[in-house]
């Protein structure tokens, strides 16, 4: 096979670009080898020149100006890792009126501006690629949209968030509270100073939106993925869940359902024999439902930059045979309008524990507003202390709006001391 030079500008080379320059470095013979494309980093763009990035790059490689890495007709295909809104958008927008392939890891960009961006690639007939921006080193972007372009999706759990994993893991271990263990995911590097992207959700719906976007063919944007973190869960709930056998995990949830989809973001009680229950520490995994398919798992490391950079360098490598075969892979695939169901719609299991006076007629009369309210309850346990008993519900899969309707009535009820956990259950069959 002859070999054809494809020259590649980064904008961006920090956690994962530097890793991206050290595989194509190190890999770069047999990435040669297998796609007849030798991936060269020509220029990269930076905010500090100066600092040394532990590897080597012909001279004036580096520049603080990404637009003239853009615009410069010596590269083939630009490789946007700055991360956040601007300048990655400009800078890609004007990477496509230039007719380049883009490939970026960039989760924020594309769950706001994702149409603008896929608009602006198909009219330039180019590729945009984004392996890397759900589930870092997972390949789980090309399996959704080729390998599985002739099945029907119909539900998709995701762990897609390694640091919330991570705390949830030990918590869930040690019994420590939510601060003690966000400390020590800080202290090992696992979570930011400012954790408030990961541990309020927002990272996992932006991952959500993505997904739902692609599984579903319709255009799901982070504003419209109901979201929860995981900043209120206590170890009692953990200690529940186990005593019950079920783990915690955070999970980013897209359903099809009457031609409506749902994107939810939240922590929720997981059997453990799901396989989702045994994804531990920071690793992420996306468990999915196919009308032929069944049941499909992807698992794996969803951040570092070696992980992420198998990702992004695989996309670059599919960029190259594209670019020289003249051709490009599939573009947006959001060909449908479906509605977004609201939250109150969608439909739960929900687990439930009540303190409540330790009196005859309670449960009955607790028992009245789940019916009341259409809220059917699979199983309910009683444990009596002094004057106070625990009741603990889980019901059977009901509609949100009825379930937060009964626990509104519940919280009224003089019979009853203290809403002491509510958490969602998913994954039951
Ligand atoms: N880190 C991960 O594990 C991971 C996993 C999956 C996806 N991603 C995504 O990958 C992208 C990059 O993440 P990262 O962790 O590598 O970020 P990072 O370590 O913060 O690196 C950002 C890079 O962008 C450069 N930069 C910032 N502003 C710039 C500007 N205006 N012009 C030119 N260069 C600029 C920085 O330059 P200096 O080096 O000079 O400061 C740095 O090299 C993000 O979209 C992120 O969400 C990351």
């Amino acid at each position: 096979m002859t070999e054809q030079a494809v020259r590649v500008g980064l904008l961006g080379c920090g956690t994962v670009g530097s890793s991206v320059i050290r595989m194509v470095q190190e890999h770069g013979d047999d990435i040669a080898l297998r796609t007849g494309c030798r991936l060269e980093v020509t220029r990269v763009a930076v905010r500090d020149v100066e600092r040394d990035r532990g590897f080597s790059l012909p001279a004036g490689a580096f520049t603080t100006d990404g637009v003239s890495i853009v615009d410069d007709p010596e590269i083939d295909i630009v490789c946007e890792l700055i991360g956040g809104m601007e300048p990655a958008r400009s800078l890609i927008l004007r990477a496509f009126e230039h007719g380049k392939a883009v490939v970026t890891a960039n989760k924020e960009l594309l769950s706001s501006a994702g149409k603008e961006l896929f608009d602006a690639a198909d009219a330039a007939g180019v590729d945009l690629s984004f392996e890397a921006a759900v589930a870092g080193g997972i390949p789980l972007i090309r399996p959704l949209k080729e390998s599985l372009v002739g099945e029907r999706v119909s539900r998709l759990l995701g762990i897609v968030n390694g640091t919330t994993n991570y705390i949830l893991t030990q918590m869930s271990d040690h019994g420590w509270s939510f601060p003690d263990a966000l400390a020590e995911a800080q202290r090992l590097g696992y979570a930011e100073a400012d954790p408030t992207a990961d541990i309020e959700g927002f990272d996992a719906a932006a991952k959500c939106a993505i997904l739902a976007s692609i599984v579903f063919n319709t255009r799901v944007v982070a504003d419209d993925v109901y979201r929860e973190g995981i900043a209120g869960i206590q170890p009692q709930d953990i200690a529940d869940a186990k005593r019950l056998g079920y783990t915690v995990k955070l999970l980013a949830i897209a359903e099809l359902e009457d031609g409506e989809v749902s994107a939810r973001v939240h922590p929720a009680m997981v059997p453990v024999t799901h396989p989702l229950a045994s994804v531990s520490d920071a690793f992420n995994a996306v468990f999915l439902e196919g009308q032929k398919v069944g049941q499909l798992m992807f698992y794996g490391r969803g951040a570092g930059g070696d992980p992420t950079a198998t990702a992004v360098v695989g996309d670059l490598a599919n960029a190259a045979r594209n670019r020289v075969a003249g051709t490009r892979g599939i573009g947006c695939t959001c060909v449908y309008e479906r509605r977004i169901r609201p939250m109150d719609d969608t439909r739960g299991q929900y687990y439930l524990n009540l303190h409540v006076e330790d009196r005859p007629g309670v449960l009955a009369e607790v028992a009245e507003h789940f019916a009341h309210n259409d809220v059917s309850i699979e199983r309910v346990w009683q444990e009596g202390f002094a004057d106070e008993a625990t009741l603990v519900f889980i019901t059977h899969r009901a509609q949100e709006g009825a379930f937060q309707k009964t626990l509104a009535e519940l919280r009224e009820l003089s019979a009853v001391r203290a809403v002491a956990s509510v958490l969602r259950v998913e994954g039951e069959e």
